[in-house]
């Protein structure tokens, strides 16, 4: 698909970057259309040699190529990141004085503003009408994220992380902007990412591969579907997402703790986290000792399994409570045993091993619900897997 990224004059046109990086690397090309005062920030070098385009922020350049209609025109989606008070209002007014300008009037694709700028003026009335004016011509302008601004002021202004903004693009891309209705507002959902740790000694643990991706795709799917979201979140060094609850957990005994207590009044719980089967039965306060020679054999102890708890207890009127399993071998019978050993109404089950699901941006799965449906998810971005599990959880709540 064809992509145009405008980039604002905002400091935050440094995490656009990685953007572009995302965007090319599944398969995009992106034209990064910078305007002129964002080159103060990032110069079109780094933008040209990232996406393997030509930049200009002028529409006098190339003009035999007509690039200020034809870049619009031929678009499949315009991304504005940061999009600055000024942008905005320039946007809403319809001007055009350089080749971004222009291309924002031609294009009829769908377009999405990422706003950043300090709280006062996103709160600003100016900045409000505008984002309405935006707004009501079919734009998607999205929420800021909250949080450290430039400077020592924190607020609502900053610009969502790279992986949240890829995310939006990727929905705009498969749904547009007209169906992008939030199915999940007025929900709480809970989701569980990472792996686990038991501690054996203050410096030494049993855990897992998980990295925490796929969890947090899914939490940042559900923020953007409207819900309210908590993230339980085990030993992963991912930032938080944008406008989600995030408690940060080390062990099993900790996730489970987390996990019940979001839970109670959850309408949807996924247990995405690797969580650990067994702990070690005695943790030591000092460290073990080489000298002391190689540890007794260590003794473990089985640890409760919050999936299986939730299914049974379903804390919450009508609950919809989803599972993952990791298997390497013999997928669709580990995982229809495991749907019925665990109780849950959906299991994503997923190949692990050699490579894969751990720590990679894909994944493939077989969705299987408790009443025999069974969806097949090609390989591809966690995002999109995200969105199809979401799919699968809205249509059992609505
Ligand atoms: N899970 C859990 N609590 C545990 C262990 C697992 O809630 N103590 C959840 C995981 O978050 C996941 C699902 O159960 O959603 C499947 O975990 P898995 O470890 O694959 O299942 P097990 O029953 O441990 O089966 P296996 O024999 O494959 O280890």
């Amino acid at each position: 698909m064809k992509i145009v990224l405008g980039v604002g004059a905002g400091i935050a046109a440094y995490k656009c970057c990685e953007l572009v990086r995302l965007l090319t690397e599944s398969g995009h090309e992106v034209r990064v259309i910078p305007t002129p005062d964002s080159l103060r920030f990032v110069g079109a070098a780094t933008w040209a040699a990232l996406s393997g385009q030509p930049v200009s922020a002028s529409p006098w350049d190339d003009v035999h190529e007509v690039p200020h209609v034809r870049l619009g025109q031929a678009a499949d989606l315009v991304f504005v990141a940061p999009a600055t008070a000024d942008l905005l209002a320039r946007a809403a007014a319809g001007l055009a004085p350089d080749l971004l300008g222009n291309v924002l009037l031609t294009a009829r694709c769908p377009v999405v503003y990422a706003p950043a700028m300090h709280t006062e003026m996103w709160q600003h009335p100016a900045t409000v009408a505008n984002v309405a004016t935006l707004r009501g011509r079919g734009a998607l302008v999205l929420e800021p994220a909250s949080g450290r601004l430039t400077g020592s002021d924190t607020g609502p202004g900053r610009l969502p992380e790279p992986a949240e903004l890829y995310q939006v693009a990727r929905r705009v891309l498969a749904r547009g902007t007209a169906d992008l209705t939030p199915d999940l507002a007025g929900r709480r959902v809970v989701v569980s990412a990472g792996g686990t740790r038991e501690e054996l000694d203050p410096v030494r643990f049993i855990g897992n591969w998980s990295s925490g991706l796929q969890g947090y795709a899914l939490a940042r799917a559900a923020a953007a579907r409207g819900a309210e979201v908590t993230l339980v979140a085990a030993n992963t060094g991912l930032a938080d997402p944008a406008g989600v609850q995030v408690v940060r957990v080390i062990s099993a005994g900790d996730m489970h703790d987390a996990v019940v207590k979001a839970a109670a009044g959850a309408d949807a719980v996924v247990m995405a986290a690797a969580v650990a089967d067994y702990r070690p039965a005695s943790r030591s306060d000092a460290k073990l000792k080489k000298a002391d020679g190689p540890p007794d054999p260590i003794i473990l102890t089985e640890n409760p399994d919050i999936l299986r708890e939730l299914s049974a207890t379903r804390l919450h009127p009508g609950q919809v409570v989803v599972g993952f399993a990791a298997e390497t071998d013999d997928l669709l019978a580990n995982g229809r045993a495991k749907l019925a050993a665990k109780g849950c109404d959906l299991l994503v089950v997923n190949r692990v091993g050699n490579g894969l699901a751990f720590g990679t941006a894909d994944n493939e799965a077989e969705i299987l619900a408790a009443d025999g449906q069974r969806t097949s998810v090609p390989r591809g971005p966690k995002e999109d897997l995200a969105e199809v599990i979401w799919d699968s959880v809205a249509a059992r709540l609505a």
